[in-house]
């Protein structure tokens, strides 16, 4: 918005597996992210690092977190760099938290964003944009903090290799429920979910354990690994942490059948 103010052409992308963009002819890009984990998604990773030499090209980052974002802009950065990038912009801000895990525990934080303000200040980070990409001076003065050591064992237990060769083994259906919709095949952005023989959804190990599957299915049909005991007490840990956070908004909720029903403010 802030850009196409400007005159601009601005298009945007959604990077899914397997399909290549093709950046030539564009004067600036921006990569924009989720946090997922403490870190970004590994399929926005796969693709950053999957960049040509940028040879200077001017490139900006924009990150959602519905908790602590710590380090993730600065790494997408870091990358870009790697690639010969002229960072010219840093924006995050907070985005509603559909983490099952949290909404498990009857929590979601960050309802509601991001709110106006934040889409204001969004506006205005495009035009600043502008100024800087017509050679304005721009140097990033606050820098991310990397997780605290809890966060970071998080991280690792959930990191891409541990998702391919174990979490996403244990992802099935309660064949009982499935009432084979497909609705879990179309939205997996990993083209992970395939059919067996007689039409029930199966799980590859190309996973990014965004547990999408899991929220969206009509009949709590899926069965993951996210509430183990060997990852449950990291969402306790958290959701404690976040809902005592004064700087971070949450409601109540109960989540069932793809749904999630507000309960109240707190
Ligand atoms: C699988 C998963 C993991 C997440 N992990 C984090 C996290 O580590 N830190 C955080 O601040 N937010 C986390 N979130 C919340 C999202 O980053 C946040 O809600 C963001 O606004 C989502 O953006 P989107 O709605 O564009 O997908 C997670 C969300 C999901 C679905
Ligand atoms: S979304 Fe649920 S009900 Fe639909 S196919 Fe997937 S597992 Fe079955
Ligand atoms: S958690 Fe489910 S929807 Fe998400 S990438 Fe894995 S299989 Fe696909």
């Amino acid at each position: 918005m802030g850009m196409r103010r400007w005159g601009y052409q601005v298009d945007l992308y959604n990077i899914k597996k397997k399909r290549q963009l093709d950046l030539g002819g564009y004067d600036l890009i921006g990569i924009g992210s989720p946090v997922y984990y403490y870190g970004p998604p590994f399929i926005l990773t796969d693709y950053i690092k999957s960049l040509p030499d940028l040879g200077g090209l001017p490139t900006f980052t924009f990150v959602l977190h519905g908790t602590y974002p710590f380090d993730t802009g600065k790494f997408i950065r870091q990358v870009l760099a790697s690639k010969g990038a002229r960072d010219i912009g840093y924006f995050h801000c907070y985005g509603a938290d559909y983490y099952l895990g949290f909404l498990k525990e009857g929590y979601l934080f960050s309802p509601n964003h991001p709110n106006s303000a934040e889409l204001s200040s969004a506006e205005d980070f495009g035009s600043q944009l502008v100024e800087r990409f017509a050679g304005k001076p721009y140097s990033l003065t606050e820098e991310d903090q990397p997780p605290p050591l809890i966060y970071r064992l998080e991280r690792f237990l959930l990191n891409r290799w541990l998702t391919e060769i174990f979490w996403s083994r244990f992802f099935k259906v309660d064949k009982q429920s499935c009432t084979m919709c497909g609705l879990c095949k179309k939205i997996c952005p990993c083209i992970n979910i395939g059919q067996d023989e007689d039409g029930y959804p199966v799980w590859g190990c190309d996973c990014l354990l965004c547990l999408s599957c899991q929220l969206k299915c009509p009949q709590d049909a899926v069965i993951t690994p996210i509430s183990w005991p060997l990852v449950r007490p990291f969402m306790i840990y958290n959701v404690h942490r976040a809902s005592k956070d004064p700087s971070i908004e949450h409601v109540r909720v109960k989540h069932s059948k793809g749904r999630t029903r507000v309960l109240g403010p707190k």
